[in-house]
């Protein structure tokens, strides 16, 4: 999926995102001289968090908007363009970290992306990722499913959230062994009075392809008044996530 970021707006109001991924270092068996490769790593937040453990690491994101701001706040830090399902490494690395990503890519696209993680992988190295599982943001997207069905127009889901079973069996079909893995639900606060209008403003993007300003604004108002009471909760906006978290190796 092609998508073009507003980079200063999510680095302000949704860093919330790469925060989160902290709890995801501590699943990395972290040695000396580890390699490391922070596949999407937009912003290069946690990029920088990975370097701070030890790590020598390197960022590779599809988004020049993205990459953009990743070299300026870590010019120290060394970051590549790349596609995370059609990339190579010139020296395989010793861990594969990434976080919020691999729903981005298309579930035709999954195997493609796995197999570039087991060929960039040393034998014996690490991948660690977490991203939105099954059942991710269901209620978000109920509601924008309704308000475009009420007005004739068909929802085109646009993200890939696997269960456990389905994705530790893609990861053995790439040769990986998932050693851990785990589904959660995270309630995630939103920031601002608007927050759940701007969430969605921010990450679904490719549904409202062909849809006017006016009508969009119009869904996703609608979509937010009836998420009222589930989803504003003591005095906050909140995202409904689950994550799927992962650790195999190569
Ligand atoms: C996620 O992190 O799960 C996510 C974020 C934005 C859009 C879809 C999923």
């Amino acid at each position: 999926m092609n998508i073009k970021w507003d980079a200063k707006g999510y680095t302000d109001n949704f860093s919330f995102v790469h925060q989160y991924g902290n709890a995801l270092l501590d699943l990395i068996d972290v040695q000396p001289g580890m390699t490391c490769l922070d596949l999407g790593c937009g912003n290069g937040a946690l990029t920088a968090e990975l370097s701070k453990a030890g790590l020598s690491v390197i960022g590779l994101d599809a988004s020049p908007e993205l990459l953009k701001i990743a070299r300026a706040q870590h010019p120290d830090l060394q970051f590549v363009q790349g596609d995370a399902a059609d990339f190579s490494l010139k020296e395989p690395v010793d861990v594969i970290f990434s976080n919020a990503v691999f729903h981005w890519i298309d579930a035709g696209r999954q195997e493609n992306l796995l197999s570039c993680i087991y060929r960039a992988l040393r034998p014996g190295g690490q991948l660690i990722f977490e991203f939105g599982g099954k059942g991710n943001n269901a209620l978000i997207h109920r509601e924008l499913k309704k308000a475009f069905e009420r007005r004739g127009l068909t929802y085109r889901f646009p993200f890939y959230f696997p269960s456990i079973g389905e994705y530790t069996m893609l990861m053995e079909h790439a040769g990986l062994q998932p050693t851990y893995a785990l589904l959660f639900d995270r309630l995630t606060p939103l920031n601002g009075d608007d927050g759940l209008y701007d969430w969605i403003q921010m990450f679904v993007k490719t549904p409202f392809a062909g849809v006017t300003e006016q009508v969009k604004e119009e869904i996703i108002r609608e979509a937010v008044e009836a998420l009222f009471s589930k989803l504003f909760l003591d005095g906050k906006w909140h995202a409904d996530y689950v994550r799927i978290r992962c650790k195999a190796s190569c």
